[in-house]
């Protein structure tokens, strides 16, 4: 069954009203926000544990879990004086075929804005920063009118909503660099050096932004939060299976009859999703190739396997992907697929920060590879020696930035090998005559 109007947390994800905070509060946005602050930090962060969520951002870490990472008391600086904390927010949405970030911030900014002051009360966060990549121009005038409207009308600020808790948001506006969205990336950037990711540990919970305690969340884990905590941790996780709770912003893009952004029960299955959401696969389901299910990062799955797939982080990993961000590419039979997988190949070449030389020199050489593959002007061999050297960059690097060049091609391999192959041999001289 597919998720009920009532039982939506974006009730505004296509802006057909407005985004102000009047508008925002008739939809149930800042509804009472004093009293679940007044529950206290123990008691949120134990129901967002309870509503299973997990983060939203892509790696689906569970968020309750996180925040209670966060020092229960502030550590001292080197005078002895208690240092802040804070919350990031990632807006930073670069990953191809994401953008459901970009919806909620234009459309439902107020439900960021309180989720950030609740999530921040509950890790004993000074105050949030929301930083937000640099081609979202107009979500990002959006975010600043509406963090205006929150301050004016005391829910943001000293006291914010009468709770006696002084908590400030900062809206950053990044420079367009993919690595940025990477946590640590993140941290350096807004501290106004280079946005390169840095080994963990230290885990930004011990020493994040400006050497505090830190916790990085991806908008949607945030936004989602005061809802949870008014309707319960129970009507949450009444929602997809086990491990796999909630509601989830999908986005599908590609060859289906209506591309859209929409909210649905997670650990639905591809079929319905399409079936319900998007008017189906352009030229029916026998002409569906292939699907990358989670932003450009994951592996595709062929369409065999992904059809009667439940969209959740298990359900995706059992036919060797993963939800990722929810960001469904749908590839059918007019697809070059290899030469698709080649282009998401340069952008991770494009977006390496550089650091780690499996990465830096990695990307760049299995670009080139796959382009030769596209053309078939490759050795059958260099097939196998692409994929070693996609094992030989995953995990070899300072951030997943390394993973998610290596995964897109080995994908390609597993799945569609006899196309490489067929590449080849029709290039082959002999194969001209
Ligand atoms: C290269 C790279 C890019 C990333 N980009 C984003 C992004 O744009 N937005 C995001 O929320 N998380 C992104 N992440 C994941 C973040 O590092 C982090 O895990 C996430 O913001 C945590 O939020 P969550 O726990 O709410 O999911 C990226 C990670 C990597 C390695
Ligand atoms: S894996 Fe790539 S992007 Fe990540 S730190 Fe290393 S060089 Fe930079």
């Amino acid at each position: 069954m597919a998720l009920l109007d009532k039982d939506r947390i974006f009730t505004n994800l296509y802006g057909f009203q407005p985004w102000n905070l009047k508008e925002a509060q008739a939809r149930g946005a800042w509804d009472n926000t004093k009293d679940i602050l007044a529950k206290g930090k123990e008691s949120i962060i134990e129901e967002m544990k309870a509503s299973g969520l997990r983060g939203r951002g892509g790696a689906g870490f569970p968020t309750g879990l996180k925040w209670s990472f966060m020092p229960k008391e502030p550590p001292k600086d080197a005078a002895g004086n208690p240092k802040p904390s804070f919350l990031v927010i990632n807006a930073d949405e670069s990953e191809p075929g994401s953008c459901k970030d970009r919806e909620i911030m234009r459309h439902d900014p107020h439900l960021l804005f309180e989720g950030a002051l609740v999530a921040g009360f509950a890790m004993g966060a000074r105050a949030a920063y929301i930083y937000i990549r640099g081609e979202y121009i107009r979500e990002a005038e959006v975010l600043f009118a509406a963090r205006e409207e929150a301050y004016a009308a005391g829910l943001l600020g000293k006291n914010a909503c009468g709770s006696g808790y002084d908590f400030d948001v900062f809206v950053h506006r990044g420079a367009g660099a993919y690595i940025c969205g990477e946590e640590t990336a993140m941290i350096e950037s807004l501290e106004g050096k280079k946005g390169q990711p840095r080994l963990k540990p230290p885990f930004p919970a011990g020493a994040g932004l400006y050497g505090c305690p830190t916790t990085v969340n991806n908008v949607e884990s945030i936004a989602v939060a005061p809802t949870i905590m008014r309707r319960g941790a129970s009507w949450f996780s009444s929602f997809g299976r086990e491990n796999n709770k909630g509601t989830k912003l999908f986005q599908i893009s590609g060859h289906v009859e209506k591309p859209c952004v929409v909210e649905e029960e997670m650990s639905i299955s591809f079929r319905e999703l399409i079936e319900k959401h998007c008017g189906g696969i352009t030229g029916g389901w026998d002409n569906l190739l292939a699907v990358i299910p989670g932003g450009s990062s994951v592996p595709l799955v062929p369409a065999a396997d992904i059809i009667d797939c439940p969209m959740d982080y298990d359900g995706l990993k059992a036919v060797g992907s993963g939800l990722g961000t929810a960001a469904i590419i749908v590839m059918d039979k007019s697809t070059d697929i290899v030469r698709a997988i080649s282009r998401i190949s340069y952008f991770y070449k494009h977006e390496s920060c550089g650091q780690c030389t499996p990465c830096r020199e990695g990307t760049g050489w299995m670009w080139r590879v796959m382009e030769r593959l596209r053309t078939g002007d490759a050795a059958p061999e260099e097939i196998d020696m692409l994929f070693q050297v996609t094992k030989q960059v995953e995990g070899h690097t300072i951030c997943a930035l390394g993973d998610a060049a290596a995964w897109p091609i080995q994908g390609l391999i597993r799945h569609f090998r006899p196309e490489l192959e067929r590449r080849i041999a029709e290039n082959m001289p002999e194969a001209a005559e």
